[in-house]
């Protein structure tokens, strides 16, 4: 069935903490240096969020600009899908603080966790909602605070992350543009290469893990890496594929932004230049989900995306899953 209207970004935001921890600063906390951190993955410095503020606050900005954004008021939204893998509470959900911060009584509200692929796998959530006609606007927020699931005696990880939150709100569009298609996949098997325990945890995974330290990040770095560098262009070219897209129809590819090497590899399997892929890893580090809607916002912002550009969006995370989506810019 071919409907008259496809659904699709209308408006993003974003909200990154304040308080900046450079490589230089990591060099006091761990045997690290600026060099290795720069080299190995692409990283200068990271965003933390304060102590004493909750996720679901950062969250709350990031999606009030978006609203602002796509020209909605609050009560428009129908739907909010929060997407994270460090959420102030199991329960009430960062949706449902979100939902009471932003006062946006109507809205029903569910968190998501793909882990770093959240955000399309709320793509793909959103999309099936406004076609079946269930709902009109579906504010999407992904929102992490990796500082707070980091053990900072832990080099392998610790510099890696980064906290911060990005939205989005996905409507109907009905001039063409909008989501031309999103495809998910997960590899449960490969699971135990990115851990972080929750209310139980394994032997083999508390041994892994420093004494007392149990909701932290352990990651097989180089199984990630080459799963990652093989996924991110794989999907990509898959989703081009089905849809009968050239690879030169693409303006930009938004990555998720993990480590620069794992960028250029797929530039380089792509055949795709730097400057068409997007990246503000240097600034951010890896803020897993929030990845991919802060750096649209960022992008949106610097008047890099006109409406009818067609981008693909690509993660993969913790999972392990991965995601990759075709879209035709709809502002
Ligand atoms: N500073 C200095 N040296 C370090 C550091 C550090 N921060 N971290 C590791 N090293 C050392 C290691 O101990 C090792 O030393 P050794 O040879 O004496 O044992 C050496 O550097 C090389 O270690 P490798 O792990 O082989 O380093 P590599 O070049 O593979 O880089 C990294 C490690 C950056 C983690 C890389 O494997 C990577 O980026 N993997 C992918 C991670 C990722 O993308 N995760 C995202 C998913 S997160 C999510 O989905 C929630």
């Amino acid at each position: 069935m071919t409907r008259p209207f496809k659904a699709g970004i209308t408006g993003t935001g974003r909200a990154l903490p304040e308080r900046r921890l450079t490589n230089k600063d990591l060099e006091k906390i761990v045997d690290t240096s600026d060099e290795w951190i720069i080299k190995r993955t692409g990283i200068s410095e990271r965003r933390i969020l304060d102590e004493d503020m909750p996720l679901s606050h950062l969250a709350s900005v990031a999606a009030k600009n978006a609203i602002l954004d796509a020209g909605l008021e609050v009560s428009d939204i129908d739907l909010i899908i929060a997407t994270t893998v460090t959420p102030d509470y199991l329960c009430p959900t960062l949706a449902c603080s979100v939902q009471k911060e932003i006062g946006a009584e109507k809205a029903a509200a569910f968190d998501l966790n793909a882990a770093c692929t959240g955000f399309i796998y709320a793509l793909k959530a959103a999309e099936g909602l406004i076609l079946s006609g269930a709902y009109n606007n579906v504010l999407i927020v992904s929102a992490e605070a990796m500082s707070r699931a980091v053990d900072f005696t832990d080099r392998k990880t610790c510099v890696l992350f980064g906290d911060g939150a990005g939205a989005a709100v996905i409507s109907r569009v009905e001039d063409g543009t909008g989501i031309d298609k999103v495809n998910l996949g997960a590899v449960g098997q490969m699971g135990s290469v990115l851990t972080i325990p929750c209310l139980y945890i394994t032997e083999e995974d508390k041994a892994r893990r420093n004494e007392g330290m149990k909701q932290v990040v352990w990651m097989d770095g180089s199984e990630v890496f080459i799963f990652a560098s093989r996924i991110m262009s794989e999907a990509t070219l898959n989703i081009l594929q089905e849809t009968g897209t050239d690879i030169s129809e693409i303006k930009y590819l938004f990555p998720h932004q993990d480590n620069i090497r794992i960028l250029q590899n797929a530039a380089k399997r792509l055949e795709m230049p730097m400057d068409r892929i997007y990246s503000n890893l240097s600034m951010t580090g890896n803020i897993s989900s929030a990845s991919i809607p802060v750096c649209l916002n960022e992008a949106y912002e610097k008047n890099m995306l006109k409406k009818g550009d067609k981008l693909v969006l690509v993660a993969f995370g913790g999972g392990l899953t991965y995601g990759a989506s075709l879209l035709t810019w709809s502002k």
